[in-house]
């Protein structure tokens, strides 16, 4: 081929000019800063998801990388910051950390991942730090996660992390990677990036759990397997999946409820709820050990598994109990064609299975936090989240085991994005898992997250050889440390309206 030799310095020109421009967008990558254990659900392909996107106007490098990635994080730091100077945060951000947002089409293909993923969300106070005054339509959002500890069933704020309590944290960085050398130098590119503009005011680190632990939450259960698949970034749900409007996790796009009430620089956009959420992970070992399900010819170890499979509504594999009511069945849990598909409706049913629970407690996590046929089917309840968490803290060591007392802080660094926050997260939380008259009369609390202001929590279903039978947790297996609400701006308000 020949080319003259003005079109021949074009190109160069125009290579010379991407690869500076998208400097860190350089494949540096052969494989996934992601984890992706079996039985979790997949990205999309790169075209799969252009594809997709097409079909419902979603501009996928206009979207934040993780409010997409589920929870896959490996190694994740979370740096909550006060912006000290405005103008200069917002000329330091411009030029030394936008260039690094990671978008949600980076993520569909390890060459286009970045080192390390780094994103940006701001809380209310933030925006009001930026001169950012239009309102996003989202009560919750606004009056900040310290105000809703009451609605979300903590009892106060004394087992908060200090830090939380109060409204001066303007804004989290998000930074994920697969090494922590990676996070590591990314935080101190961000941080040296934004100078005296911001006021580091708490840092989480949280990392996957090591070998077959992998994607498991503290108290052993796979995690992150049955998170919605959005509409226009993939349009190929496995079975059981919910495939969700997109609008239910992104703001102002098709489904959003409060579409109407969006500044146009929202769209794109994705609330993020945080929270820090303790386990108690030798004392609820111990609570399984003292308590085993007496069924017939079952050992006390086989009861003790089962009580705890029934408290999640998945076992440690992540097989639902639904399928696999009576032992665990790890080719199932390790299947994701198969271990989200199920819908609580009996043989098949199109119709609710709302009597019962020999095969999966109403009161179940996962049953309580998205009932599927309960509420009628096709499934349609507007109260999906897009889960993003990881774990933090270090194993369990063998003298806590052996005292069956927790020494060292592990626990979820509870992430979800949402459309509404009042649809989404605090919905679960305040009118699901707390609500003891859901998802029936007599349900009782949800025995992984429920919340009774810190009282006695009474747990139905759980002994399915005797489903009258109420179970007292006097316990909080889960302890709040608190959090905050953030909005996730996609990468033209950041560029246009953040930083301006
Ligand atoms: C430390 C706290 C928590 C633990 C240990 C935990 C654990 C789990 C586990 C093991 C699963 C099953 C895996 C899966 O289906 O993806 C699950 C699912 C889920 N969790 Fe949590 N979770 C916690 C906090 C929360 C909170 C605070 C919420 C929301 C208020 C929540 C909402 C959900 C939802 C929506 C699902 C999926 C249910 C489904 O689609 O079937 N979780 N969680
Ligand atoms: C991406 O990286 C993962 C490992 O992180 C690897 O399993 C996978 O095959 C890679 N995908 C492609 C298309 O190279
Ligand atoms: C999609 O978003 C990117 C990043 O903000 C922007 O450069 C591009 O113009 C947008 N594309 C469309 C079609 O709006
Ligand atoms: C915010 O607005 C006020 C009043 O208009 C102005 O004095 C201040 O400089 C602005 N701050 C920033 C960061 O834009
Ligand atoms: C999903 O479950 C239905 C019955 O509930 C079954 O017909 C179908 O084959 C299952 N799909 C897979 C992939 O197992
Ligand atoms: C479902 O099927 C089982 C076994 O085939 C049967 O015993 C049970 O009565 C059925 N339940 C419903 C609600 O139809
Ligand atoms: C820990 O709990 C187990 C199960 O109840 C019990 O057998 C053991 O004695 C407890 N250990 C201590 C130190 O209390
Ligand atoms: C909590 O439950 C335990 C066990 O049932 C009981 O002994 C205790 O009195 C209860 N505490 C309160 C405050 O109700």
């Amino acid at each position: 081929m020949k080319l003259t030799s003005s079109f021949a310095s074009l190109i160069v020109c125009a290579v010379t000019l991407a690869s500076a421009h998208d400097a860190h967008l350089e494949a540096r990558r052969t494989s996934s800063l992601l984890i992706s254990p079996p039985g979790l659900p997949k990205l999309p392909t790169a075209s799969a998801a252009t594809a997709a996107a097409a079909t419902v106007g979603l501009n996928l490098t206009d979207i934040q990388g993780d409010i997409v990635t589920g929870m896959t994080k490996n190694r994740e730091t979370f740096l909550f910051f006060g912006i000290a100077d405005a103008p200069s945060f917002k000329s330091k951000l411009r030029s030394g950390v936008l260039p690094l947002i990671t978008t949600a089409m980076q993520m569909t293909k390890n060459s286009t991942q970045p080192t390390t993923l780094v994103n940006v969300a701001f809380s209310h106070t933030g925006l009001g730090a930026l001169n950012v005054s239009d309102t996003l339509g989202d009560g919750a959002f606004t009056g900040g996660q310290l105000a809703d500890a009451g609605n979300l069933g903590d009892p106060g704020t004394s087992h908060w992390v200090s830090q939380f309590v109060g409204t001066n944290i303007h804004g989290v960085f998000l930074l994920a990677s697969d090494t922590d050398a990676n996070v590591a130098s990314t935080v101190t590119a961000v941080t040296t990036a934004l100078g005296d503009s911001i006021t580091q005011i708490y840092t989480l680190q949280a990392a996957a759990r090591p070998g077959a632990e992998q994607g498991h939450e503290h108290f052993g259960f796979l995690d992150g397997i049955s998170n919605p698949a959005i509409q226009g970034f993939d349009d190929s749900p496995l079975p059981g999946q919910a495939s969700v409007p997109p609008g239910e996790i992104i703001v102002g796009e098709t489904g959003d409820p409060f579409i109407s009430q969006r500044p146009p620089w929202a769209i794109g956009g994705s609330f993020l709820a945080f929270r820090q959420l303790e386990q108690l992970v030798p004392e609820f070992n111990k609570f399984l050990t003292d308590n085993p399900i007496r069924a017939p010819g079952f050992t006390d170890q086989q009861g003790s598994d089962l009580l705890g499979a029934r408290m999640v509504g998945r076992w440690k594999s992540g097989a639902p109990v639904f399928l696999s009511p009576l032992a665990d069945d790890p080719a199932l849990g390790a299947d994701p064609t198969r271990n989200n598909n199920f819908t609580y409706a009996l043989n098949g049913s199109s119709t609710s299975s709302s009597t019962d629970q020999s095969r999966c407690p109403f009161s179940a996590h996962i049953r309580k936090t998205r009932p599927r046929a309960d509420l009628g089917l096709p499934e349609n309840t507007g109260r999906h989240i897009l889960r993003g968490g990881i774990p933090y803290g270090p194993e369990v060591s063998d003298s806590e085991a052996a005292s069956n007392t927790t020494s060292t802080e592990r626990g979820l660094a509870f992430v979800s994005y949402q459309s509404s926050i009042g649809n989404g997260f605090q919905f679960l939380q305040r009118f699901w898992a707390d609500n003891t008259g859901f998802v029936e009369q007599n349900t009782g609390f949800d025995p992984i997250i429920g919340a009774n202001k810190g009282a006695n929590r009474t747990v139905g279903g759980l002994d399915p050889t005797d489903p009258s039978r109420t179970i007292t947790l006097i316990t909080d297996f889960v302890v709040s440390r608190g959090g905050e609400y953030f909005f996730s701006p996609s990468l033209s308000a950041l560029a246009n309206t953040f930083t301006v």
